[in-house]
């Protein structure tokens, strides 16, 4: 009989978002959401007696630096479980590393959807859980004419057919898109606002991404436009981005997250007070972050049953699993491997926080295809 051989050996995790570069602004809030749950986690006592050991590397912004570093932590380092990307982009770079290696991707970010891969578990919204929503909310409110303005890259092109189909076919229009460079300057917005103020639209819709965010609120201030009247929707404008423009500059703007710091429940306050006692106080939190934390939990509380870092044994035990999350309960859909979300809506105010202006009565199931939807999605 073999006999049980009692370790204390850390369980090694890979940690993979940039602190610096363009996408800091958002990607180090993922890296300390995920730093929070580990530190949590193992001032209980770690996982089966076992501490979570991070291996940090800091892909600097660069799409390619992601599936470079994925593949020497799977290599090199010994881990087979990372925690990582913001960017679509970046996802796409690790997802061919994980799949020959057969390692698991967790990746805590909202995105476009139509993708699936039994070596990543999705736990920020898809295209269901946030736009669909956030167009009906727009049309009701502010009018049908819509202008996207996004980063040029795949998640706000491919965003942006979705959210053209959402407003199509409920009658509205879309009268503009613009696409600017992930490292934009200032004067690249210039065009951009001279076309709005040209062609009037009800409503802006955002998916600029990282440092471009505050230049792009910061042209739209700049311009005198006024967002109680023709507001910035987006669904990646996240507190974070707002800290980073000036709470004067992102009031009144509107962003769909499953999270928004402040949320009043046992778990969110848990979370938050953690986060801000190893962060500052004046740190918020923010829907990514609140992802990134929830899923080291989830997959704790995987790896407590399996005992094992075996990405066979890991998938089937994560599927299904049920988590109390500080946006609600969530749970990774054992169809698609994405989580069942909440769907919120919410305003920035002066102190940039968001405002609740609407919210889903229960978690909203995963539907990364929107199979459920039909070929025409109307309202
Ligand atoms: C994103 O690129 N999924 C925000």
């Amino acid at each position: 009989m073999v006999k049980e051989i009692k370790t204390e050996e850390p369980w090694r995790v890979g940690v993979l978002f940039s602190n610096s570069g363009f996408l800091a602004v958002i990607e180090e809030t993922q890296l300390r959401g995920t730093l929070t749950a580990i530190d949590e986690i193992n001032d209980n006592g770690g996982v089966n007696g076992r501490p979570l050991e991070p291996v940090i590397y800091d892909p600097g912004s660069e799409t390619a630096a992601f599936g470079r570093y994925a593949k020497q932590m799977m290599v090199e380092d010994g881990v087979s479980t990372i925690f990582g990307c913001y960017t679509s982009s970046s996802r796409k770079s690790v997802l061919p590393v994980v799949e020959r290696l057969n390692g698991l991707l967790w990746y805590p970010t909202l995105y476009e959807g139509f993708e699936y891969s039994p070596n990543i578990v999705y736990t920020g919204a898809g295209p269901n859980q946030n736009s669909l929503e956030l167009c009906r909310y727009l049309m009701h409110h502010f009018g049908n004419r819509f202008y996207f303005v996004g980063s040029d890259y795949v998640y706000p092109k491919v965003s942006n057919k979705i959210m053209w189909e959402f407003v199509r076919t409920n009658g509205g229009e879309v009268i503009g898109e613009r696409y600017l460079n992930l490292r934009a300057k200032p004067k690249d917005f210039i065009s951009v606002m001279e076309d709005i103020k040209h062609t009037q639209p009800d409503v802006i819709f955002s998916t600029v991404v990282g440092e471009a965010t505050s230049l792009f609120y910061q042209a739209y201030m700049d311009y005198g436009f006024d967002p109680k009247v023709m507001p910035i929707a987006s669904l990646t404008t996240t507190e974070a981005e707002i800290r980073n423009m000036g709470f004067d500059v992102g009031e009144g703007h509107i962003t769909a997250a499953p999270y928004f710091d402040g949320l009043e429940n046992a778990a969110s306050s848990v979370f938050a007070a953690r986060f801000k006692k190893r962060y500052g106080a004046d740190e918020p939190t923010n829907m990514c972050l609140e992802a990134a934390y929830f899923q080291v939990h989830m997959f704790a509380q995987a790896l407590e049953q399996t005992n094992s870092m075996e990405t066979d044994l890991l998938r089937p035990t994560i599927l299904g699993s049920e988590f109390e999350a500080p946006q609600g309960n969530i749970s990774i859909n054992k169809g698609c491997s994405h989580a069942d979300l909440w769907t919120r809506i919410g305003r920035a105010d002066r102190a940039g926080r968001f405002e609740i202006l609407y919210e889903s009565n229960s978690k909203v199931s995963a539907d990364p295809y929107l199979i459920g939807y039909g070929r025409s999605i109307a309202f």
